[in-house]
């Protein structure tokens, strides 16, 4: 693989309103944007996931089905992409609670309580911070082609 290619840094900032029709453009808007970090399907199945939970917490949680501005920055560095997920509305009491597997507050939606824990578990990392009232602020890093790079460096 080139290696200028390698320590590319590229980035997007996008603003769009909290809409359920919108998930899907967010989950295109990612992959798009690491397509050609040449990722496995798993991969990109794996960021997409974890951008649509994102966003779907913002909408449903976040603006609780209301209006409001969803914002959302990729960052590319070389074969890591950061995606920034933002929204400014309710808020979150108990992060460390509502990140636990199977908490929801809101099962009357019939909710699983699993987004946060998809988050993590398809992203490399992933951080919270949200106050109440004022909004949530998600940011999750995942490194791409891992694979490859340790089969190249053999
Ligand atoms: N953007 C947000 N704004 C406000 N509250 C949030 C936000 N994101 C998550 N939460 C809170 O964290 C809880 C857990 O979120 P998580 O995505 O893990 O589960 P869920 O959205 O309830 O269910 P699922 O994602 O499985 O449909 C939510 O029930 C909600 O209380
Ligand atoms: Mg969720």
């Amino acid at each position: 693989m080139d290696a200028s290619k390698d320590s590319r840094t590229n980035e997007v900032r996008l603003v769009f309103d909290s809409l359920s029709e919108n998930e899907s453009f967010a989950r295109m808007v990612i992959a798009a944007f690491i397509m050609d970090m040449d990722p496995t399907m798993d991969e990109l199945a794996d960021v997409k996931t974890a951008v649509s939970e994102a966003v779907t917490n913002c909408v449903i949680h976040g603006y609780n089905g209301g209006a409001g501005k969803i914002y959302m920055n990729c960052r590319r560095e070389g074969d890591s992409v950061t995606v920034e997920i933002i929204d400014y509305g309710a808020g979150i009491e108990d992060i460390e609670k509502a990140m636990e597997p199977l908490y929801t507050t809101r099962p009357e939606l019939e909710r699983s309580g699993m987004g946060f824990a998809f988050m993590e578990a398809f992203m490399d990392s992933l951080s919270v911070e949200s106050t109440p009232g004022k909004g949530t602020r998600i940011v999750m890093e995942k490194t791409l082609g891992r694979e490859d790079a340790y089969t190249q460096a053999l």
